[in-house]
């Protein structure tokens, strides 16, 4: 029979017939709970007594576990006083959980696909979640619709149909945790439905590669070229489902062209086939007016993902599918078996805040501001490395530069972080393409328009070494 604490904060589980001594175990436990940050620095422990009877173990096995824990100095007891987790302790970060990105800052920060934090418009979605939580009844509180709270999908419906030409409904949208569980709530869909193989752009973002890989769909590479998709090597294929960004590819930032869009809504339509369209950087677009999405065109072909992580902010994991009708309970059931739905309250603060017109508010002071960072980038590149090419309309948040000839990218990426300069190499995206030029990813959504231009000259004088 196993016994535990009852305090939740402490929760150690002891195996009484184990050939561990229970002293043992009360300290491995211990040392457990410290080492994990579960019990954190500074933290009061139960006396030995309670302790002791919380375990049903005699309070002398409690003491002498105690009292070994003090001498390794992972607890402090002053007299008379309780004991706490010591403040200070070598070994306690040992087994801390690592940071799975870096958190390094970089006063030329050219990081791309990520939008600029102090833009995040807080009061407007401070406004909006205020009203939510005085407004909404008590049943807002209550598990939520697993699609989605019914109002804030017909607000997300509104804003794509106005927004990015779409044609959808509620009962079409289904609300998720970024684009990143929206890839894998189809990816898992099209998988039970017998789909092993799904066409990609090539080159791909390294997470799309793991995300797909995750739900087991292995992956065609089809070229990407100036007008976006090759789909006429996509026809050779035998896929039956394809995911593309047409409106701006990650990492080439190229477009797909007209005619392309018309070939691959026909290459769906003749295959029967699924287009999981990843509407990325779609609001940016400061050359023209953004190109309607694809769903629009072809709804019953089209699954498609937007996200809020480029518009406002990756921290809020806000995203949402447009379905075609075949795949909306498929894909609702395996949201619900993922996580029981996403968080309601930051739902209906987003319908609010699209109600209201306060993104739309938000992208066109954005728009301004990305455009003129990007001209600045383009203008620096120009003058301190103009041996660079330069690829990708003018959109989004990053541009692609391709070196003339072969050159040790890694380790251009390494000498500019010691100058405190991040850049992306294109190693970090997947590509099956032998002929792919040697380049890097340039972000300017989160660099200061005023640093840009000293940027591209240190990392002019790097390259040039
Ligand atoms: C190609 C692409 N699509 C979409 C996203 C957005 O992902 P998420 O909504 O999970 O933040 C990213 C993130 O960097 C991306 O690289």
């Amino acid at each position: 029979m196993k016994r535990a604490t009852s305090p939740p904060e402490l929760l150690i589980s002891l195996t009484p017939d184990a050939d561990v001594p229970l002293r043992l175990q009360v300290e491995r436990g211990l040392r457990q709970a410290i080492r994990s940050g579960r019990l954190p620095a500074g933290a009061l422990l139960p006396s030995t007594r309670v302790l002791a009877t919380d375990l049903g173990i005699s309070r002398g096995v409690v003491l002498s576990a105690y009292d070994q824990l003090l001498a390794e100095g992972y607890l402090v007891a002053e007299r008379g006083s309780a004991t706490r987790v010591a403040e200070r302790c070598a070994e306690c970060a040992a087994d801390s959980v690592p940071e799975v990105r870096t958190t390094a800052t970089y006063q030329y920060d050219f990081r791309p696909g990520v939008p600029d934090m102090s833009l995040f418009p807080r009061n407007a979605w401070l406004n909006a979640m205020r009203r939510t939580l005085s407004v909404e009844p008590a049943g807002i509180f209550d598990y939520p619709d697993v699609r989605g709270i019914e109002a804030a999908r017909a607000s997300v419906a509104a804003y794509l149909n106005r927004a990015r030409a779409a044609e959808t409904r509620s009962d079409r949208i289904v609300l998720c945790n970024g684009f990143a569980q929206g890839i894998r709530l189809v990816s898992h869909v099209l998988r039970e439905r017998g789909i092993k193989a799904i066409a990609v752009e090539d080159p791909i973002d390294a997470d799309q590669d793991t995300y797909l890989n995750a739900e087991g769909l292995q992956q065609i590479r089809v070229p990407v070229d100036e007008d976006g998709l090759r789909v006429d090597l996509l026809s050779r294929t035998d896929a039956r489902a394809v995911m593309v960004t047409p409106a701006h590819q990650y990492p080439t930032g190229a477009v797909l062209s007209p005619s392309r869009r018309t070939a691959l809504l026909e290459w769906a339509v003749q295959r029967r086939a699924i287009i999981i369209e990843d509407d990325y950087d779609a609001e940016y677009r400061y050359d023209r007016e953004p190109i309607g999405s694809l769903q629009g065109r072809a709804p019953d072909y089209v699954a498609y993902i937007g996200t809020a992580s480029k518009m406002l902010s990756p921290a809020l994991r806000l995203g949402w599918l447009a379905l075609p009708a075949q795949l909306v309970d498929e894909v609702a059931r395996v949201k619900f078996t993922a996580d029981r739905g996403s968080p309601a309250l930051d739902q209906l603060a987003l319908a609010d805040f699209l109600d209201r017109g306060e993104l739309d508010k938000h992208l066109r002071k954005t728009r301004q501001i990305y455009r003129s960072r990007r001209d600045e980038l383009v203008t620096a590149l120009r003058e301190h490395a103009p041996e660079l090419r330069v690829r990708g309309v003018a959109a989004g948040l990053h541009l692609l530069v391709e070196f003339p000839h072969v050159v040790d990218e890694q380790r251009i990426v390494e000498a500019a972080a010691k100058h405190s300069i991040r850049v992306v190499a294109s190693r970090s995206f997947r590509t099956e393409r032998k002929d792919q030029p040697k380049a890097l990813v340039l972000g300017y959504g989160r660099i200061d328009e005023s640093k840009i231009e000293e940027g591209i000259h240190r990392l002019s004088r790097i390259i040039s070494v």
